[in-house]
């Protein structure tokens, strides 16, 4: 008796043991273990068939093991509708419109990280409750010329800048239990000849312009993956190319993700096993209509690869490393059993949605304080230009969204002053009315047969009966636009706007002129229209956020994140540079000749006036400026220097002001831009109130990077920080030395 009871207890003991839970499903055992754990099981066969493509956004897990596929989705701007298996085309899901959030562009001009975190947060839960594994953005190419098509979908020219702004996006996204995908990693800086483009760039000029961001990403953000690039560099393409994948991102950087090919940008099966690739995706055979029979089968990675081990002329220990890297991303994120679960279509989203845009938004000129307007009783607001019905979250490329709903300008005009005054449309001139993108539809006919002359005139008339002129226009999302697969033809305004802004502003003196854009647009009717705004792409809550500025419900704190050339040929690109570059063979080389002088360096450096300044944006209020005080004249070793500066709102009504710093190096044993942004804070401040703002300088501050080392270093000698309201408004210097 005793002793069966001692064998039954011995037996329940032991049950767990011999039933036990894998290391791999434990979810409190150390990821790496769980990793190495699903190692042991796999055959060569099953690795080889998660490192690619099952269908056109998701590869496969392991069934067997209960290891879930991974699903991708783009992004960066909100979550894409769902696609049949292979092929681009809708699968007409009713449930999958999303929120579209503003475009990065304006992320980036409200120079705000708790912005950033907030959309990374927002666009993470919707991902997620879509049960997406990874997020197919942010972007942070650098803003090199006003021609790329998808500058819009990026973070501006300043790397300081959009190293600070990627951050909290990513944190954001990843805190849902999403990869973020950070892209296109690297110098993808042009969608003109996007497969073909083989940047050359000077080593510097690659790790002081190109690189930071995506270090940052990286290493303060944390980014479970990043995304190749189409272009080459070096002749190699960015998707397996040894430079930046092997030894700047794994090496260097110590990345412990996944790189994730672009779509269709892996080339070489040797290339992709040797140089970096993990996850290939989008290889131009569907399987269907223009592929081979079991076409994922003849991705690069595929059989390709699984003949090569066969053979012996590829060993395993690449694959291997591949598949760790992809069974720590689906640790992180599809096996996670604490993963929050997300949430689409919130009222918190559109809130954030609107929020951010408000912040994003630019008021760039405002000549006689026109803005905010306040109309009286029975005043007549006339709307003119397309831009104020168009529906923008449609096109553009892959960031091209389904929106549940997307408030145009007139609607939100409509609903802020509707009640006060009467607001009235008319066209003032026929641009884009294409009205679907990949089988999303707008439901908008945007067709009218009027001719040019027609439209101008009728606009001009009733701007004259009308007490306020709103003029909505810019680009949009069709090619040559802002739109991936294409850059812009010039730096002009398109379909005749400039001629009706000119226009209208000549019978109009309570004149407007809103510019939907992604990117700097000529406007050779400056001194003409008293006030401006850069109104970017703002997604849902367009309407709403520009009323807000408009009403002056919201008082405008954007700053541009770019510079504004007066002409195509004051940007750096375009004076110095290489673009499009020379045909050499199957590729077209294009060399960065402008090197480090990208953007406000060199228009500074230069000497050049912009139209609108890199840091430039006004507010309804005034800030002043004290005069900056550092703790100490001399900097040395490790330390750091403290620059502080008080700032007070002498306006009327509470605003955010984005105080920022620049350095200046006075002398120098390699050239240097004459300056460069290395801190900014935004402060909210009420009318009357002032803050101290403070500024913490290091010597990784002031360094620069010597490509003959291969390394950065900090001269000693004579600094000057610069801090002020944009990169043409220097408020207050300081100057110290680097011991
Ligand atoms: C774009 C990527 C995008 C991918 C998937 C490519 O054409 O360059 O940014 O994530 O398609 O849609």
């Amino acid at each position: 008796m005793k002793l069966s009871i001692l064998i039954t207890s011995f037996a329940l003991a032991a049950l767990p043991l011999t039933a036990q839970t894998p290391i791999y499903l434990d979810s409190s055992a150390d990821i790496e273990d769980r990793i190495e754990d699903v190692m042991k099981r796999l055959s060569t066969e099953e690795k080889i068939a998660m490192i690619h493509a099952q269908s056109k956004f998701s590869s496969p897990g392991v069934k067997r093991l209960g290891i879930p596929d991974i699903w991708t989705s783009d992004g960066p701007h909100g979550i894409r509708p769902e696609v049949l298996w292979d092929e681009w085309k809708q699968a007409g899901w009713t449930n999958d419109s999303c929120v579209a959030f503003p475009a990065l562009t304006c992320l980036a001009a409200t120079w705000n990280e708790e912005m950033s975190h907030l959309y990374g947060k927002s666009i993470g839960e919707e991902a997620r409750y879509r049960n997406k594994s990874i997020l197919l953005g942010p972007g942070v190419n650098i803003y090199r010329t006003p021609l790329n098509g998808r500058n819009f979908e990026y973070m501006g020219e300043d790397p300081y800048l959009a190293s600070r702004m990627v951050v909290p996006y990513i944190k954001g996204v990843q805190e849902n239990g999403v990869a973020a995908c950070v892209k296109h990693y690297a110098l993808n800086n042009n969608e003109i000849n996007r497969h073909t483009t083989n940047v050359i760039v000077d080593d510097r000029t690659l790790y002081e312009i190109y690189l930071p961001a995506f270090k940052a990403a990286v290493q303060e953000g944390g980014a479970w993956s990043i995304m190749g690039s189409y272009n080459l560099y070096r002749n190699q393409h960015g998707c397996h190319n040894e430079y930046l994948l092997n030894d700047i991102l794994k090496g260097e950087w110590g990345f412990d993700g996944v790189v994730v090919s672009d779509w269709g940008g892996t080339h070489d099966t040797d290339e992709a096993i040797f140089n970096g690739l993990d996850l290939e995706f989008g290889t131009h055979t569907n399987g269907l209509s223009s592929g081979a029979r079991n076409a994922y089968d003849s991705y690069y990675l595929a059989t390709p690869y699984l003949e090569k081990i066969n053979s012996g002329e590829a060993g395993t220990e690449e694959l291997d490393d591949k598949v760790r890297r992809i069974l720590r991303l689906a640790f992180r994120t599809v096996m996670r059993t604490d993963r929050p679960f997300g949430s689409m279509l919130s009222e918190a989203h559109y809130a954030a949605a609107r929020e951010i845009g408000n912040e994003g938004i630019v008021l760039l000129k405002n000549e006689g304080g026109i803005l905010p307007i306040r109309p009286e009783k029975g005043d007549r607001i006339l709307v003119v230009g397309e831009n104020a019905i168009k529906m923008m979250t449609v096109g553009g490329g892959s960031s091209s969204l389904k929106v549940q709903h997307e408030i145009s300008p007139l609607q939100g005009i409509r609903e802020a002053f509707g009640e006060t005054a009467e607001v009235d449309y008319v066209r003032g001139y026929v641009g884009d009315t294409s009205d679907s993108f990949d089988g999303v539809v707008t439901g908008q006919d945007l067709k009218d047969g009027r001719s040019a002359d027609e439209l101008l005139e009728e606009a001009v008339r009733e701007a004259r009966n009308s007490d306020y002129v709103i003029f909505v226009g810019g680009l949009n999302k069709s090619p040559h636009q802002d739109c991936e697969n294409t850059d812009r033809e010039g730096l002009g305004l398109p379909y005749g706007q400039d001629r009706v802004i000119e226009a209208l502003a000549a019978v109009s003196s309570r004149f407007a002129v809103i510019n939907i854009s992604g990117n700097a647009v000529a406007m050779p009717w400056v001194d003409k229209v008293p006030a401006i705004v850069q109104g970017w792409y703002l997604g849902s809550e367009t309407g709403h956020s520009i009323a807000d500025i408009l009403s002056g419900k919201a008082n405008p704190s954007g700053k541009l994140p770019f510079t504004f050339p007066v002409t195509l040929g004051d940007s750096p690109a375009h004076a110095v540079g290489d673009y499009p570059g020379t045909r050499n063979g199957d590729v077209w080389d294009m060399e960065y000749k402008e090197g480090i002088l990208v953007g406000y360096r060199w228009f500074d450096t230069k000497d050049i006036k912009p139209l609108f300044a890199f840091g430039h944006g006004l507010s309804y209020t005034d800030f002043t400026y004290g005069k900056a005080a550092a703790d100490s004249r001399k900097i040395s070793g490790d330390d750091t220097l403290t620059v502080s500066v008080e700032v007070r709102n002498t306006g009327k009504v509470t605003g955010k002001e984005v105080v920022q710093l620049y350095i200046s190096d006075l002398k120098s044993g390699l050239p240097r831009p004459e300056k460069e942004l290395k801190g900014f804070r935004k402060v909210e401040l009420a009318p009357g109130e002032a803050r101290t703002v403070t500024f913490t300088i290091s010597k990784d501050d002031l360094s620069f990077f010597d490509a003959e080392k291969h390394g950065w270093v900090a001269e000693p000698g004579r600094f000057k920080a610069l801090i002020g309201s944009a990169s043409d408004d220097i408020r207050t210097e300081v100057a110290f030395e680097l011991e």
